[in-house]
């Protein structure tokens, strides 16, 4: 059996339709059986299914007691990751933006910058690239709040559709990197659970259809 960590939420859905259609039944975690229960079972028994929060996810897999993960690169690119990451598995795919306010962008220029962000490292390491050294303010959600209170200048957030950007009167100033979901494995588990690590990813490389 592979222990499977699922990131809830945002990319929950698409993941467990992905599982079904490797041909893992999944329907333990149909809403009328789940109740608020965290841990599930493929029927086949192939795979337990851990749900957790994105940055969990890295940790649980990291420590090597779940096998094999399913999060967005976002999270990688912020907290980083000795996990193997095995596939794109091609949903949840958003950006990373530098954005703010519409028609406001001056550039980098030579003011210290403030700029928000869920993603500090992600946005530092932006910056540290152009060479200009700004203040990095973490905000847990809702970014797009930063330049409206007048705490930022600018924000590093992800981008799906655009349109919380635009309900805000926010635009993109630039785009920093591609974003979507990934299967990560423990290194250790790829070798003790070899034959089961090659069955579960060879079938969902097909369901992704790479
Ligand atoms: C993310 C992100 C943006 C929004 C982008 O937030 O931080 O706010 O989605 O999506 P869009 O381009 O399709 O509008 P999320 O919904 O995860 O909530 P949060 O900001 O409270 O973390």
């Amino acid at each position: 059996m592979i222990r499977l960590a699922l990131t809830k939420g945002r990319i929950e859905a698409e993941a467990v339709k992905l599982l079904e259609s490797a041909g893992y039944d999944c329907s333990d975690m149909d809403e009328e059986k789940r109740g608020r229960r965290l841990i599930f079972h493929t029927d086949g028994g192939e795979l337990e299914i851990v749900l957790a929060k994105a940055g969990d996810v890295l940790t649980y897999v990291s420590h090597g007691v779940c096998d094999a993960g399913i999060v967005g690169s976002d999270t990688i690119a912020e907290q980083g990751s000795d996990a193997c990451e095995l596939l794109d598995l091609g949903f949840g795919r958003c950006r990373f933006a530098l954005a703010g306010k519409a028609g406001e962008w001056k550039g980098i220029g030579h003011r210290r910058l403030v700029i928000a962000s869920k993603y500090p490292n992600v946005t530092r390491r932006f910056f540290a690239r152009r060479g200009a050294d700004v203040e990095v303010v973490k905000i847990e959600g809702s970014v797009e709040l930063a330049p409206l209170l007048g705490l930022a200048d600018a924000i590093v957030d992800i981008v799906e559709t655009g349109s919380t950007l635009r309900a805000n009167g926010l635009e993109v100033y630039e785009d920093i990197a591609d974003v979507s979901a990934r299967l990560i494995f423990n290194m250790a588990s790829i070798k003790l659970k070899k034959s089961e690590t090659d069955i579960f990813v060879r079938r969902m490389r097909a369901a992704v259809g790479v």
